[in-house]
């Protein structure tokens, strides 16, 4: 059976705009806290197969979603290259010993061997293809070098980049032998996703917007496309969506071969299109707070639809849904996205 998500993302014709949230399996969903409590903490959860593909297709089953996206996180990498990740209530994901030289970068496990490390994702993958639906699509993914150097050297998440800008600027070297030694491992690791099951992948740049626009090329775009190329060349008919999130300035400059470019928020559709629409699908993007209000969302999902007439598209928030948006009212921006564009 043809997935409606895969064709949309080939920019074929399909009977409606196919739709998905970004962190659609998360928090906002009593069923996922519930399975997150059994499983005692979040970093568990991703570890066990059954768990994970459970709350993989919670949104698919609650939402209708199109396309399922694997629960599991970016932050998995690096822990299995050896960097010992923990999530810390209420401050969020922590390496107890980032990356500060280049004996620190020798001493983790890279390549085949750290992606072989990540069975529990693989497992997760092959569990859920067996229960999804065959006209639904299974999304892989992975943080983009960039993203993942950001967690690896600064040892959390953080407001200023300062300790890897520092690095950009006096230590450029250092920063691409961890971009080098990070994408190594991301080839595989995607390499494996699809061998295991997913029928799309997508890299997630969410720290895009930290680089100044005239290095944001050396310093990631390079190695993601460098990732997106060499799977287009072993797995053509797998789609690979990029998403770098807030880069509006860097549109002009967008290359490689991949076949969709998530749109994030801050960046308006139109522009995108302008720039981008003929080369490749797009997909997003609404601001993410609109779920707030159900007449905001209406709105924004018309003025979407107007602007993408229905082709070349695909319906997504513009970055990830938070934590206390009320279900009823991401059910509403689903079936506004599927009204729109003409769901029976
Ligand atoms: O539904 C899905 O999208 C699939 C699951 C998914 C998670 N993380 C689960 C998760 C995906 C695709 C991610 C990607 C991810 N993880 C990104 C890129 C996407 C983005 O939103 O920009 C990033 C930057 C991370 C790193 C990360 N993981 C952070 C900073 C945090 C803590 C802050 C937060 O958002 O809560 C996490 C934890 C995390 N990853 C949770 C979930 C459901 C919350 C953990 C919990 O249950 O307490």
């Amino acid at each position: 059976m043809s997935k409606i998500f895969v064709d949309a993302c080939f920019g074929k014709e399909t009977p409606y705009t196919p739709v998905w949230m970004m962190r659609q399996a998360g928090r906002y969903l009593p069923e996922y806290m519930e399975v997150r409590a059994k499983a005692g903490n979040f970093l568990n959860l991703c570890h066990n197969p059954e768990m994970a593909c459970e709350v993989t297709l919670q949104p698919v089953d609650i939402l209708d979603v199109d396309a399922a996206i694997l629960f599991s996180d970016i932050l998995v990498i690096p822990d299995e290259m050896g960097m010992d990740l923990s999530f810390v209530k209420g401050e969020g994901p922590k390496f107890s010993d980032p990356i500060k030289s280049e004996a620190d970068l020798d001493r983790l496990i890279g390549g085949e061997e750290a992606a072989s490390k990540l069975t529990y994702v693989y497992e997760t993958i092959e569990l859920i293809k067996q229960k999804l639906a065959d006209d639904k699509a299974l999304i892989g993914f992975t943080g983009a070098p960039w993203t993942l150097a950001t967690y690896m050297i600064e040892g959390q998440g953080t407001k200023t980049y300062n300790i890897c800008k520092k690095m950009m600027y006096s230590n450029p070297d250092l920063l691409h032998k961890i971009l080098r030694k990070v994408t190594d491992v991301v080839k595989i690791y995607m390499e494996k996703q699809i061998e295991a099951g997913v029928d799309v992948v997508q890299v997630f740049d969410s720290w895009a917007a930290a680089i100044e626009p005239g290095m944001y090329d050396e310093f990631s775009w390079k190695y993601m496309v460098e990732i997106s190329e060499y799977l287009k060349e072993k797995y053509p008919h797998i789609p690979v969506i990029l998403f770098p999130k807030g880069i509006p300035a860097f549109l002009d400059k967008v290359y490689g071969n991949f076949d969709v470019f998530g749109v994030d928020w801050s960046t308006p559709m139109k522009f995108a299109k302008e720039r981008l629409g003929d080369k490749y699908v797009l997909q997003g993007n609404m601001e993410p707070c609109r779920l707030y209000s159900k007449e905001a969302t209406t709105k924004c999902v018309e003025v979407i639809q107007e602007t993408m007439q229905g082709k070349r598209h695909i319906f997504n928030l513009g970055h990830g849904i938070l934590p206390d948006v009320p279900v009823e009212n991401a059910k509403h921006f689903i079936n506004e996205c599927h009204r729109v564009s003409g769901k029976k």
